[in-house]
């Protein structure tokens, strides 16, 4: 979401002439795009504001800008100046499209972050950054309030794009050469519910597998509770679709689940991913687990170890709780002490590394379809890229396949990767 919000900021300083530098101290504009989803994403990025400090002072005309997550929190574009007064421009996560008029009128308005979330601007121009992946968004903001949650406060509520608007898109992305188009939304699954027609998720994901050319359909990241036998059947029945699904899990005991306001149950989430990797099945599954959130007992998170057990993900994006001021979970009471959290992060991620080996392995000796990504640095004429079902792969080839399908066998399987062997290319 973050990077493709970076791709729109990119897309108006383009616009307006202005040119990437690898080098920051000789930037004439520089844009935090800020997350605040943790407290140490919050931390990193207060670093990142401190360490500019002395460039700004030694050129006073460099233009500082804050925009992200972090600037729609109530107060915060006051909390940040009074820390770093040499700040020039905060802007909200609804205002991202007033950076083009801050930047042509250098108006003197220090703070610019707006309450209402109704309008969606799907004209903001775009420099892509990653191809052949291209990143759409179909849905913004959120309705869940998930208790540990802060993205519904800083995003607002849920807002489809038109089906016609993300189609037109997703054409002009594949006629552009873009051959891989992620599908991005807080909760993917509700596309279509504050549309008041007929527009689903499903239907969305059957259209856009009707458009001609060799390309591959992703989307992240679904809510377990809305995921629908609809859904499972399209991306069973569209070749286009990857079979993959992250599909974050939060905590396997129904109790944690229950406080966190995630609206399914331990069982319920166990027998979704059995039917879908019945129905599909090749399918990769991720998910994000946290431990240690407000009241998670020994026996919680010894039945979220079981979950991850039973579940057997490709891989886990593991996070430990922090507290995020104006969500229910920041006034609860029953905290986890840190050294308990600590133990069971560590616990956790070595259960799902020892998994990922595990799946990893199986890989071995088969061929998969690859869309060569990039390059590895550390190996030559290595390149790497993802299989249908979501796995990294890297391997080896003496022309250039960037940008291209390949058939690769597997030969290696690690916790991280997996190593293949190039037998066609496209
Ligand atoms: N603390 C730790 N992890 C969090 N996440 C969301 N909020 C918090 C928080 N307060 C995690 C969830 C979510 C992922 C994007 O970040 O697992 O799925
Ligand atoms: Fe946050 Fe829950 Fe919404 Fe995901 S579904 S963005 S975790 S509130």
């Amino acid at each position: 979401m973050n990077i493709h919000e970076s791709e729109k900021l990119a897309g108006i300083l383009t616009k307006l002439n202005y040119k990437p530098t690898e080098d920051f101290n000789f930037a004439d504009v520089i844009v935090f795009n800020t997350c605040c989803i943790r407290e140490t994403a919050e931390q990193k990025i207060m670093g990142h504001i401190g360490s500019i400090k002395k460039l700004k002072k030694s050129k006073p005309n460099l233009k500082i800008i804050l925009c992200g997550c972090m600037t729609q929190q109530e107060g915060k574009g006051n909390e940040i100046l009074k820390k770093y007064p040499y700040v020039d421009y905060i802007l909200g996560t609804h205002n991202i499209s007033d950076l083009e008029n801050y930047l042509i009128s250098q108006q003197n308005t220090k703070i610019n972050v707006e309450q209402t979330d109704g309008y969606i601007n799907d004209n903001l121009p775009v420099t892509r950054t990653s191809m052949p992946n291209a990143w759409v968004n179909i849905i913004y903001g959120c309705n869940n309030f998930c208790t540990y949650c802060i993205v519904p406060y800083v995003r607002g509520r849920e807002r489809s794009r038109s089906l016609n608007s993300i189609k037109e898109e997703v054409q002009s992305l594949v006629s552009a050469g873009y051959k891989e188009i992620t599908l991005l939304g807080q909760n993917v699954n509700s596309y279509g519910n504050d549309l008041n027609d007929e527009t689903t998720f499903a239907k969305l994901l059957n259209e856009l597998a009707k458009i001609d050319g060799k390309f591959r359909l992703r989307f992240m990241t679904s809510h377990p509770k809305d995921f629908t036998d609809e859904v499972i059947e399209a991306i069973a029945s569209n070749a286009k679709i990857c079979k993959h699904i992250h599909l974050p899990v939060q905590s396997g005991s129904t109790a944690v689940l229950r406080a966190m306001n995630r609206k399914y149950t331990r069982e319920a989430y166990i027998k979704l991913v059995n039917k879908i990797k019945e129905r599909i099945p090749s399918v990769g599954i991720t998910t994000d687990i946290m431990v240690g959130f407000n009241g998670e007992t020994e026996q919680d998170f010894l039945d979220t170890l079981d979950l991850v057990e039973k579940c057997r993900f490709s891989s886990a994006f593991c996070f430990v709780y922090s507290k995020r001021k104006g969500t229910i979970g920041y006034n609860m009471t029953n905290i986890v002490p840190q050294e308990e959290k600590k133990k069971r992060i560590k616990q956790l991620i070595e259960l799902q590394n020892k998994i990922t080996r595990q799946e990893n392995i199986k890989y071995i000796s088969n061929t998969f379809e690859i869309l060569t990504e990039g390059k590895n640095d550390k190996y030559q004429n290595t390149y790497c890229g993802r299989t249908d079902c979501g796995r990294l792969v890297n391997f080896k080839s003496d022309c250039d396949i960037m940008n291209k399908f390949v058939k690769v066998k597997i030969v290696k399987g690690t916790t991280a990767t997996l190593w293949g062997e190039v037998i066609e290319v496209e």
